[in-house]
């Protein structure tokens, strides 16, 4: 195969809605381009700094067909390694480049791999709400639009922050009580399932928000409810607790969305301490890793459904969906509802269908950005409140 060489590398960072979104995309002397998400919505100029600082002036003039060798020379070459910034970095580099393969191969990427093993993931979206009525009003309208899997949350995580008896001169930041979250989840649960029973599997997620012996209490008070899985129990430097709490309780576990270092999955794979992995596609370095970690998981008996929040691009989006339709352990897709800016940006976001998400059938990922759009859409940082979580008496805790 003749070499199909890297003419140009460029970084985008838009904010088209409510999230800042970057795109990688590699131009190459064959006239193919491909297109990548390196979305980290918390830094993102850190991001696209890496790329083009670091990656491009690497990858210029190199075979885009050598994605495996590329891969792995991004990864090592930076000496440190592993960690949000790079890895997203690399990840939007590394889709581009699969995408450019689809294209060439004149195939979409979930054939690339070895066909389907399924004809659709089904999906699940997000109930929140700061009262019970207004959670069953959006889970009505879910469930006229066929989904059978909804995650239900009472407030924002952690719950609602109404009077919580803060000290004087509480320290900013935003509050929440671990103890009121969980028994009105609790309650929640059984006003859900005592409404609408098995017409769907409710989701929760924990979001780091409870001690070791908290996430316990609720994942075993959730066990007559049969949630379909109870995500981030505790807070991600706490994984190793994750292995004794799903031991005593038959809800099941997910974790993920936070892993950016090998060290983080392993020994809850080898060990069987979860039953979904989460894992945020772009965080681990893109596709190249992401499916050998879902094979590894596979062996393991442990089930995939990759991070899909409202801060991904749709490029991002369809590469989950790729992979769901290809992988024979993929579970479940997440799925936020793509606002309106961002399909002015990106054409062929694949989206929900009878509560089923199909992976798009165009060569590559199936997903086009358009740079000029993106411009009407400069990236905007801001401080996000909420990632500085306190508990009452100000301690601040995993957000
Ligand atoms: C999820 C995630 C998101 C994250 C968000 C952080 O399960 O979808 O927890 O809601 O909070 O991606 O920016
Ligand atoms: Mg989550």
């Amino acid at each position: 195969m003749s070499p199909t060489v890297i003419t140009d590398v460029k970084s985008y960072v838009l904010k088209p809605d409510k999230h800042n979104l970057i795109v990688v995309r590699v131009e190459t002397d064959a006239g193919v381009v491909g297109v990548g998400c390196a979305t980290f919505q918390f830094r993102p100029t850190a991001v696209q700094a890496a790329v083009d600082e670091y990656l491009r002036p690497f990858l210029l003039g190199k075979d885009a067909n050598q994605i495996e060798d590329l891969w792995s020379a991004m990864f090592y070459n930076s000496y440190w390694r592993n960690g949000p910034v790079l890895n997203n970095a690399i990840s939007g580099v590394d889709m581009a480049l699969w995408d450019i393969k689809g294209k060439l191969a004149h195939m979409p990427l979930y054939q690339l791999w070895g066909g389907r093993s399924r004809t659709a993931i089904p999906a699940y979206t997000h109930a929140v709400a700061d009262t019970f009525a207004d959670l069953c009003d959006q889970i009505n309208g879910y469930l006229v639009e066929g989904y059978r899997f909804i995650r239900v949350q009472l407030g924002f995580y952690g719950g609602t922050a109404a009077d919580l008896p803060l000290p004087d001169q509480p320290l900013e930041g935003s509050y929440f009580d671990p103890e009121r979250y969980l028994s009105a989840h609790l309650a929640l649960f059984r006003d859900v399932y005592g409404r609408y029973g098995d017409r769907f599997q409710m989701l929760h997620d924990v979001h780091e928000r409870l001690t070791p012996s908290q996430a316990l209490r609720l994942a075993k008070g959730a066990e007559p409810y049969n949630l379909f899985f109870l995500e981030d129990p505790v807070p991600l430097e706490q994984n190793e607790w994750l292995g004794r709490i799903r031991a005593q309780t038959a809800t099941p576990i997910a974790t993920g969305e936070l892993f950016n270092n090998p060290r983080e999955w392993i020994d809850l794979l080898r060990n069987r301490d979860i039953d979904f992995l989460r894992i945020h596609v772009s965080q681990v370095g893109g596709i190249t890793p992401a499916l050998k970690i879902a094979h590894v998981a596979e062996a393991m008996g442990v089930r995939i459904a990759w991070h899909t929040p409202s801060d991904i691009s749709p490029i991002g989006l369809a590469v989950n969906a790729h992979l769901n339709v290809h992988l024979r352990n993929a579970a479940i897709q997440e799925h936020i509802e793509v606002p309106q800016n961002t399909r002015e940006v990106f054409e062929g976001a694949p989206e929900v269908r009878g509560g089923f998400i199909y992976a798009p059938e165009e060569d590559g990922i199936g997903v086009s950005f358009d740079p000029a759009a993106a411009l009407r859409f400069p990236g905007q940082f801001k401080e996000h409140p909420w990632t500085q979580s306190r508990v009452i008496d100000g301690t601040v805790v995993a957000p």
